[in-house]
């Protein structure tokens, strides 16, 4: 048996890819966001490469920063599916893929979320995770009832508590507390009841959850914020941990950060997987890689870049895309160091307009790379080796190709190295992760079965 410590491989895939003109190649299906038959395939191309899990980000409005109606028009990432929808239909027709689907903590309820999380959890066998996210965009809020956004602080102090609730529900019910006695007529064991009867600052819960404890005690969590509160909900509560870094230097800051909060929260280093997203765009030699990548950024439409250099520049359409950023810019609302960084980067390089928004459009800030499988995989291999992650997110550029590349290639080289496994070690994500399964706070007892621990 191979001892060597292995890659964890994640797949984030939305709507009809991740880059915004992937979908204009020839190749892609453009209406991959709503046809099953695609994400069914690509779900059983995953499971066949023995890739961990496949994660759907979301956000529950069409999120735009588009200045009209006609600019919105060009944008491919508008329709795609409810992810927990999705992954329950996945689910059935797969056996050991994980899926790891996204829910709001500003826009749900806690009950919503244990009880959706906990059926998936039993019609999938417990290969279910739960991407926690405060949601950051104008137009979520809007959507349901409010005018604004809630605060940075309020929003993480809502989800902070939201996933206490969350995890108490899973505990309602002890492992074997439904003993469906036919003989005596008593279908569950009232001791093994754990109402949550939770009273606290944004919630009043009393619980219990209306199905049996998930298959995996409490399915996997997952978290991607950056902030301060953002990490600390990451160190204290998830299981995997995303970040977007474009350097091998920034993933190892964040990957230490991430790791060195765990031991206040009394968990090992090994309790969480760190794992960045990257692009690959594939060749049969690192030439072709480059062309196919070149080729797509320069299918961004105008409109689609302009909008993403909106954010910090505001609306720069009536200058020559080919010529400089004007030299007085107008002040924007977005992030002002992202600004500041775009604008020295441009100067100091001579880019123009358009070269400018292909860089910041590309693979949306995450690593993006272009070319041959032998390349990529030594890319990855020397993050991994060098304390940047524990394994990778992998964003395709479009469906189902921009995946299937990357899995009938990549993932067989990583194979031949011994970094990435050939065989599911268990049933469960969990165990395919392996994570312990938490035991039942309210039980006070170990729990037995594959990859039971102490919590
Ligand atoms: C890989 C990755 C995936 C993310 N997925 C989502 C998502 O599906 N929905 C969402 O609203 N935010 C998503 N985010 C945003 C994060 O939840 C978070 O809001 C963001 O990283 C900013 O972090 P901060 O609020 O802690 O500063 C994602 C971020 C990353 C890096």
């Amino acid at each position: 048996m191979n001892m060597r410590r292995q890659m964890k491989l994640g797949l984030s895939l939305v709507s009809n890819g991740t880059h915004p003109a992937g979908w204009r190649l020839p190749e892609a299906r453009a209406d991959a966001g709503v046809d099953f038959g695609v994400w069914k395939a690509m779900a059983q191309a995953a499971e066949a490469a023995k890739i961990h899990f496949m994660f759907l980000a979301d956000g529950v409005a069409v999120r735009t920063a588009a200045k009209d109606d006609d600019t919105l028009s060009y944008s491919g990432r508008i329709d795609q599916f409810e992810p927990l929808t999705l992954i329950s239909a996945l689910s059935a027709v797969t056996e050991r893929l994980g899926f790891v689907a996204t829910a709001s903590t500003t826009y749900n309820e806690p009950y919503h979320i244990a009880r959706k999380f906990a059926s998936i959890d039993h019609i999938s066998g417990g290969r279910v995770g739960w991407n926690v996210v405060t949601s950051w965009s104008e137009a979520e809020a809007v959507n349901f009832n409010r005018d604004r956004h809630l605060e940075h602080g309020v929003r993480y102090g809502r989800a902070e508590e939201f996933v206490d609730v969350v995890t108490k529900l899973w505990d309602s019910w002890e492992d074997d507390a439904f003993k469906r006695d036919k003989a005596s007529g008593q279908y569950f064991e009232p001791a093994a009841m754990h109402p949550t009867e939770h009273k606290g600052e944004n919630f009043s819960v009393r619980g219990p959850l209306n199905i049996a404890r998930p298959p995996q005690g409490h399915p996997v969590i997952a978290q991607a914020g950056s902030s301060e509160p953002g990490q600390e909900l990451a160190a204290r509560t998830a299981d995997l941990v995303y970040m977007m870094a474009q350097s091998k230097e920034a993933a190892q800051a964040f990957y230490r950060s991430i790791k060195g909060r765990l031991s206040k929260y009394g968990r090992p280093e090994n309790a969480v997987v760190v794992m960045p997203g990257i692009m690959p765009v594939l060749g049969r030699t690192e030439e072709e890689a480059a062309e196919k990548y070149d080729a797509m950024q320069a299918m961004i439409h105008p409109k689609v870049g302009l909008s993403m250099l909106a954010r910090h520049f505001g609306d720069l359409s009536g200058h020559d895309l080919d010529g400089p950023l004007p030299d007085v810019l107008q002040e924007s609302n977005g992030v002002k160091s992202q600004r500041d960084v775009l604008t020295a980067m441009a100067r100091k390089e001579g880019l123009s307009i358009r070269q400018l928004y292909m860089r910041v459009t590309g693979a949306a800030g995450h690593l993006q790379l272009s070319g041959t499988a032998k390349s990529i995989a030594d890319k990855m291999e020397d993050w991994f080796a060098s304390g940047a992650c524990d394994g990778f997110n992998i964003m395709a550029p479009h469906h189902p190709n921009g995946l299937t590349e990357f899995l009938d290639s990549v993932v067989p080289e990583l194979q031949r190295r011994g970094l990435f496994r050939t065989e599911y070690e268990g049933r469960t994500l969990r165990e395919n992760l392996g994570f312990a399964r938490p035991a039942n706070r309210f039980a006070g007892r170990a729990v037995s079965g594959p990859g039971a621990a102490a919590e």
